[in-house]
């Protein structure tokens, strides 16, 4: 036999005895959220392990005491920052080691704490980290106590400086919290870096970097052993390889796998691999490490745009901020779920980060999902925005929190953008060239496959500093579509996408009848004021922007006609917490989404999906609820068709077309009550009808879940849409009766929301005014093994159906 194939043959003995140490065994991730104590204000006493916090009030992570509290136009977050209170609260947490982990290495894993956390182990002060949108640990393993000994780890989170951010940031320990135990001799934090260097329709080449770190007093020779499995679990590829460390060293250790006739990753069937990574130590398995690997290929073109796995792809993305909505900045996995789904049906399929480091659970639903991801690092850099934000941190932190950023997240197939900054002031100095360069500098050195791109606002080359740097990869730029066809000329050869647009504003369900093609900029101009509405909101039509913005079809027109813009990022998705434009307060939220912020669509919705998705669209509105003769306009979204025909109470009011590059048609209505109807054809072939029907009184309130059952690990969310009916089914949109909940079993409420932007009740209530006819209420299982049982009233007298949500296991 020859040599190689004797060493094999022992690597296959050894890996096999090595089955009798059970993997889950060699690298244990404890969730530790559960049981922290938690007090608002500043506790100092409490790091001492002597203080008794069993007074504070006991909660789960993530937690966001911002989302608890009261809104106030006097808070000093500011409507911009959602209204709400930020401050400083302190977190306990007790816990035992057992004396079976006295040789391991231990460490605490945040994924995000907003911000300025500070975190003590038994007394001992471990570090502090101001950006609160990073992830960090540290290693726990020199101060814990083992056996029945409790180790008491407090942590000081400080938001009172204020305000730091343009946006709603939540208040804590907003994202989870693991507890990592392992080996001395183990893959280090972040230690491996996954690239596919080249990808055939016959080959599949994966590049593995291994950083592994012993902690042990004595060198080790070591095994490492990686195997790439398909979605069936089937093992595809496998590679193993020796390597010696030293004690108390890192070193890194390179393979490359070969899998064959590799399954693409892409938007619409993103398939994964599951690398494994073992490390053995002779026959015995001392530490493995999963991540997830998509083989996709991309490339942006100065002149043809983006294309993903060489199928030329525009780029229909939407901008996110973090929060939830009614959960705050809690980084909840079915939230988030929810949120992406909401985006995928409209057919989206990229999502910007905007404008910071995301949680993890939205970057491994991004993989599983098929989204294109545009990760960020900054919104500001040495130079602020508002007084007391990231700029104080900037000199201190800047190079290690980015670091740490791309070092977290460049595993993620859905990543393909990183940029470094959004509408970043040092762009108008020179200053912002050698920045620039520093940043590009620092992502290179950690990833050079994706390009690094910054969003910028300044489109006159001469101009821009950031630009003047020569470093970027990829051109962003927020804004001014007028200016798009200039930028061939302006930027020769360079890369360039909409990484910012639209800023148009509405509220749901709400309707004001504009002439047919005016357009409203809300303000007018900087500063300028404008003839809003007494109720703060503004009309459902899309015929109204921000100044510096446009409309949904004005950009999105703008940018389907042009092949070298790679793609847009409509500002924004979602609404969110915050920046309130163009209202003062009590408008606290944002009115940009294409969906509200209890995550209901907005008419323009149905725009994008007519656009943007394979689905057969047709989509009538307004509402059929008006004064009688009043002229009322009557929009209709629509594909796969050439014309819609709309009828009242059966008599035809005329086809219509869309002309040009035009993104819906509409009509004008003499209103009389009864049923509107629409009829798109396709050469005289009906493809789709839509009624909308004149509403009664509100007899019924109807509840409807998202999910059928959830668990009982207290994180799982069902999401119940609460409209208010006429007798016969049709939803009443001028309902806003106050509707209370009452729930029993396996379940708790944890939000509710109407989405309208200027609603002042508490999200932590039991009860809330519907708007527009609708509102939203948030369940999470409580623990109980109990099914969920969820019941409505309203004020006015009428009940809901009772919904039954199964609890298992
Ligand atoms: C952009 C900015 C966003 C948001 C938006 C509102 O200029 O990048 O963060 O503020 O304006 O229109």
């Amino acid at each position: 036999m020859k040599k190689i194939q004797v060493y094999s043959l022992i690597v296959w003995a050894l890996i096999l005895c090595s089955c009798l140490t059970r993997e889950q065994d060699v690298r244990i991730v404890k969730d530790f959220n559960f049981n922290w104590n938690f007090k608002l204000g500043a506790h100092p006493e409490a790091v001492k392990t002597t203080f008794d916090s069993s007074d504070w009030r006991t909660l789960n992570l993530p937690h966001d005491w911002s989302i608890e509290g009261a809104f106030s136009k006097d808070h000093p977050t500011k409507p911009e920052g959602g209204a709400l209170p930020a401050g400083e609260g302190w977190y306990r947490k007790s816990f035992q080691i057992s004396e079976e982990w006295k040789e391991k290495t231990i460490a605490i894993e945040f994924d995000g704490v907003y911000r300025n956390s500070e975190v003590w182990i038994n007394g001992k002060h471990l570090g502090k980290r101001p950006n609160g949108y990073i992830s960090f640990s540290y290693d726990l393993t020199p101060y814990l106590h083992y056996g029945t000994q409790e180790n008491i780890i407090t942590v000081k989170v400080d938001n009172s400086l204020q305000p730091n951010s343009r946006w709603y940031t939540g208040s804590g320990i907003y994202r989870k919290v693991q507890l990592v135990v392992t080996n001395k001799l183990h893959i280090a934090h972040w230690g491996t870096y996954i690239t596919t260097p080249k990808i055939t329709k016959e080959l599949g080449e994966v590049a593995i970097e291994i950083t592994l770190q012993n902690d042990t007093d004595t060198e080790k020779s070591i095994e490492l052993v990686s195997l790439v499995y398909d979605e069936n679990e089937q093992e595809v590829a496998k590679i193993i390889t020796k390597k010696n460390i030293n004690s108390k060293e890192s070193v890194k250790a390179n393979q490359t796998l070969e899998v064959k006739k590799p399954i693409l990753w892409d938007t619409k069937n993103p398939y994964l691999y599951t690398v494994k990574t073992k490390v053995y130590e002779g026959a015995t398995l001392v530490d493995n490490f999963e991540n997830v690997l998509g083989f996709r290929s991309f490339n942006f073109d100065a002149e043809k745009g983006f294309s993903l796995n060489g199928v030329p792809t525009k780029i229909h993305g939407v901008c996110l901020h973090h929060d939830n909505g009614a959960l705050g900045a809690v980084a909840s996995y079915d939230a988030i779920k929810r949120k992406l789904r909401l985006m995928k049906e409209m057919g989206v399929n990229a999502i910007r980060v905007s404008h910071n480091p995301s949680s993890v659970e939205l970057l491994d639903l991004c993989d599983k999902m098929g989204f294109i991801v545009q990760a960020e690092a900054f919104d500001v850099w040495k130079k602020k925005k508002v007084k007391a934000d990231y700029h104080l941190d900037w000199d201190e932190w800047h190079k290690k929190d980015l670091q740490d950023f791309v070092k977290r997240d460049r595993n993620h197939p859905s990543v393909m953008m990183w940029s470094i900054g959004n509408e970043i002031r040092e762009q108008f100095d020179s200053t912002g060239i050698a920045i620039t360069k520093e940043l590009v500098n620092i992502v290179k050195k950690l990833d050079q496959t994706r390009p690094v791109t910054s969003a910028l606002t300044e489109n006159i080359p001469e101009k821009n500093y950031i630009y003047q740097s020569g470093a970027l990869d990829l051109l962003g730029f927020n804004y001014k579509h007028e200016d798009y066809t200039s930028f061939p000329e302006k930027f020769k050869g360079q890369k360039i996408i909409a990484s910012e647009s639209v800023s148009a504003l509405e509220t749901r369900g709400h309707y004001d009848h504009f002439d047919a093609d005016e357009i409203k900029r809300w303000p007018p101009a900087h500063n300028q004021p404008f003839d809003g509405n007494d109720d703060f909101t503004v009309s459902a039509y899309d015929q109204v922007s921000a100044y510096w913005g446009a409309t949904h079809e004005e950009s999105w027109e703008a940018v389907k006609a042009l092949d070298y813009i790679a793609g847009t990022f409509i500002w924004t998705g979602m609404d969110y917490l915050g920046e309130p434009i163009p209202y003062p307060y009590p408008a606290r939220s944002s009115y940009f989404g294409i969906v509200d912020l209890a995550g209901f669509p907005k008419d323009v919705y149905y725009m994008y999906q007519s656009e943007w998705s394979d689905q057969e669209v047709l989509h009538i509105f307004p509402h059929w609820n008006w004064t009688k003769n009043q002229e009322v306009d009557v929009w209709a979204y629509y594909n796969h068709a050439d014309e819609v025909e709309l009828f009242l109470n059966g008599k035809s009011l005329g086809k219509k077309s869309k002309k040009g590059d035009d993104l819906h048609v509409s009509w004008k209505v003499k209103y009389e009550p009864g049923i509107l109807k629409a009829i798109s054809r396709k050469d005289g072939k009906v493809i789709l009808e839509k009624e909308i029907h004149t509403a009664g009184k509100a007899a019924q309130i109807n509840l409807t879940a998202d999910k059928k059952e959830i668990h009982n690990n207290q994180y799982d969310l069902a999401y119940i849409t609460v409209d208010v009916v006429d007798e016969k089914g049709v939803l009443v949109p001028n309902a806003n009766h106050l509707i209370e909940f009452e729930i029993s079993g396996g379940g708790e409420i944890v939000g509710v929301d109407n989405g309208y932007q200027a609603n002042l009740s508490s999200f932590k209530a039991s009860e809330i005014k519907a708007y527009n006819g609708k509102c939203l209420v948030i369940v999470q299982s409580n623990g109980k093994e109990e099914n969920i049982v969820l019941k409505a009233t309203s004020s006015i007298g009428i009940s809901s159906n009772t919904i039954e949500i199964k609890v298992k296991k």
